[in-house]
């Protein structure tokens, strides 16, 4: 095993704890970012940043020269200004056959649960083509397919708890009984590089060990943070207007009618048994205090200041 490996997004959030957790064994990391001048704190001048230089193959490939494995998280959660699921696809194949071209050993992608080739749902149906793009190529894979992630840098759990510190009313897509079954970060970083080590092509969901109703996620974060809440049942279409009014005000895109529809088809749970530890009610407990104190933009993270 070579002594090198690269990381995609390792200044984000998954990618980050994937880079963590390569450090700590000594291993050098080179991340592909697409914010590479932009100041971070994570494991300052230990992880020489690359643009993702998707737009020139031959020196994307070299960026990944003499690596061992490629941990791919990278990905877009909605189209916006420019970037779209098909761009990330392309893109994403660009990525590909680079790594094919510079040797790589082990292809580490991480997708998520339930892609489907014929899926009406962009996210889940790119998924699904790239997984296809990656089994088809000459590269030794795991993919990796997760629920829905939590932890610290979270989106989701952290701004579900944000309103509810704000509001005693929680809007819910329609009946709210729809199931996630959320799995920890460092979870999500441990399965991947155990991934890594192994030689056979493989695909893998990474989930925790909890099912929870919508509904129920939404009163474990409330109970969590000390807060009464009436849940407020209506059509997705009518939760889509107060969403996007308060996406407006916090100049973000807080969720979209498509990523509604894959909570809704009970996309985020896996049907494989779980190889996630850490459960999601003992880590809100713990985490209460900074759970949801600040919201945390999508578009701030990835959009502004390139
Ligand atoms: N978060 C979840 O709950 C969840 C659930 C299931 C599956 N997944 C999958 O897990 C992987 C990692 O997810 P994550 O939430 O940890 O992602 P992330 O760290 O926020 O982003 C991963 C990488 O994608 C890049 N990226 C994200 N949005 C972009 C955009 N709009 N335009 C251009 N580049 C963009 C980031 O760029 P920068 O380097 O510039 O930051 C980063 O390099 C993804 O493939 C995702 O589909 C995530």
């Amino acid at each position: 095993m070579r002594e090198f490996d690269v990381v995609t997004g390792a200044f984000s959030y998954t990618g980050k704890y994937i880079a963590r957790r390569l450090l700590a064994q000594g291993r050098r990391v080179r991340t592909l970012t697409g914010h590479a001048a932009r100041p971070h704190h994570f494991a300052p001048g230990q992880v020489e940043a690359v643009p993702y230089n998707f737009k020139n193959p031959s020196a994307l490939a070299r960026s990944l020269e003499g690596a061992d494995t490629l941990y791919n998280t990278y990905w877009v959660r909605f189209s916006h200004g420019g970037d779209s699921f098909e761009k990330a696809v392309a893109n994403t194949r660009t990525l590909i056959r680079a790594a094919q071209a510079a040797g790589i050993r082990r292809f580490v992608h991480i997708s998520v649960t339930n892609p489907r080739l014929d899926s009406p749902l962009p996210y889940f149906r790119g998924k699904a083509l790239l997984e296809k793009a990656i089994a088809e190529s000459k590269l030794s894979y795991a993919i990796v397919r997760p629920t829905v992630i939590f932890g610290v840098e979270d989106i989701l759990i952290n701004n579900m708890a944000w309103l509810l510190r704000h509001w005693p009313v929680f809007a819910v897509p329609g009946s709210g009984g729809y199931r996630l079954q959320p799995v920890f970060v460092e979870d999500v970083a441990e399965i991947a590089i155990k991934a890594a080590s192994r030689e056979p092509n493989e695909i893998l969901d990474a989930a925790g060990s909890e099912t929870f109703t919508f509904n129920e996620l939404v009163e474990l974060i409330a109970r969590a943070l000390g807060r009464r809440v009436r849940l407020l049942h209506l059509s997705p279409g009518l939760t889509l207007g107060p969403i996007r009014l308060l996406g407006l005000a916090v100049r973000d895109v807080i969720l979209t009618r498509e990523e509604i529809a894959g909570l809704m088809a009970n996309l985020l749970v896996s049907h494989q048994p779980p190889r996630g530890r850490v459960r999601l009610a003992d880590w809100i407990k713990e985490s209460a205090a900074g759970l949801g104190a600040s919201y945390a933009s999508e578009l701030d993270r990835h959009f502004r200041g390139r």
